[in-house]
């Protein structure tokens, strides 16, 4: 069966970490391209060396990681340390990095990649700020029919989680985010909506943790820091965000949403970054994205833990 070609942006971050380790473990299912790092948990230069950490620990120093924007296109930029540590991968207990970064900007790699390969052929999966797929549609118009999907991990229908309103990575860059949901690109959207119940409880990182691996030591060690930073309901879990957008390539089948329009606020007081997702029709235009919203969440821990068990390097 044919992989599908993905590059994934990420601001790693525990979460992001956990989902390129469910994409390097799945190369019947994704050709990684490439990885590609953004300012968003932390800043830049922590986000692109957490990601070396990470394809190294998955024994994939093979994937480039091309490092992009160290801040949003117009907002000041905002970290999130308090929920991912000085790091961005407290919890990991990875050494530091020893692979280079690619050459090439992010955005570059990003504008190469779609250029060079079949139109539609190629899978952008975002899981952090928006502002690297933005400034390459920005720059290079011609990629928004060349990409074959986004599927994203960001915004909400309901509640936010950095205001009331919005959440992280569309709250960090609401400019960018507006640039792509106007894009015109295949966008599947994940939000809280959806990740907020796919939770990690003692059950689920006791069988990642019977897994027994390097790999599987690392991902407990993340997810019991980063989980008892992020968690909603102190007795039913903490929400595992962004490899939900990686299971979807991999199952679809775990998860069910619908067509809508969704509009991005840039300019709300109190409302700034929020997804405004139209479930009805009255903003009288055509859907934009496939929004998420149930998953199976024993069957996607079931798959997260069945393939990182696969990494064994
Ligand atoms: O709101 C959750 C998102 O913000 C996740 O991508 C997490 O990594 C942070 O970037
Ligand atoms: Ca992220």
């Amino acid at each position: 069966m044919a992989t599908e070609p993905v590059i994934i942006d990420c601001d790693p971050g525990q979460d992001d970490a956990v989902a390129l380790l469910l994409a390097l473990a799945s190369p019947g299912d994704l050709n990684v391209l490439a990885v590609t790092a953004v300012s968003g948990n932390v800043p830049l230069e922590l986000t692109a060396a957490n990601a070396r950490r990470v394809i190294e620990l998955a024994g994939r120093s093979d994937v480039p990681v091309h490092a992009g924007c160290d801040r949003p296109l117009l907002r000041p930029a905002v970290t999130a340390e308090h929920m991912h540590g000085q790091t961005g991968l407290d919890g990991a207990g990875l050494p530091d990095t020893a692979t280079a970064l690619a050459d090439g900007h992010a955005v570059e790699a990003i504008i190469e990649l779609l250029r060079e390969r079949p139109s539609g052929s190629v899978t952008l999966c975002p899981v952090g700020p928006l502002t690297n797929v933005a400034l390459a549609l920005h720059l290079a118009p011609d990629i928004a029919d060349r990409i074959g999907r986004i599927v994203l991990m960001g915004g909400a229908a309901g509640p936010g989680n950095v205001t009331p309103s919005a959440e992280f990575n569309i709250y960090v860059d609401p400019h960018a985010a507006s640039i792509v949901f106007r894009s015109g690109a295949p966008i599947v959207m994940l939000g809280l909506d959806v990740t907020q119940q796919a939770l990690v409880n003692a059950d689920r990182l006791a069988a990642i943790a019977a897994v027994d691996t390097p790999v599987s030591r690392s991902v407990v060690g993340m997810l019991d820091f980063y989980g008892a930073r992020s968690r909603v309901n102190p007795s039913a879990g903490s929400p595992l965000h962004d490899p939900c957008a990686v299971a979807y390539l991999l199952d679809p089948g775990l998860f069910a949403g619908r067509p809508c329009h969704v509009m991005i606020e840039v300019e709300g007081t109190h409302t700034l970054g929020r997804t405004v997702v139209d479930r009805s029709g009255r903003a009288d235009t055509h859907p934009n994205a496939t929004v998420i919203d149930e998953v199976d969440a024993g069957g996607l821990f079931a798959l997260l833990t069945e393939r990182l068990a696969r990494l064994t390097a």
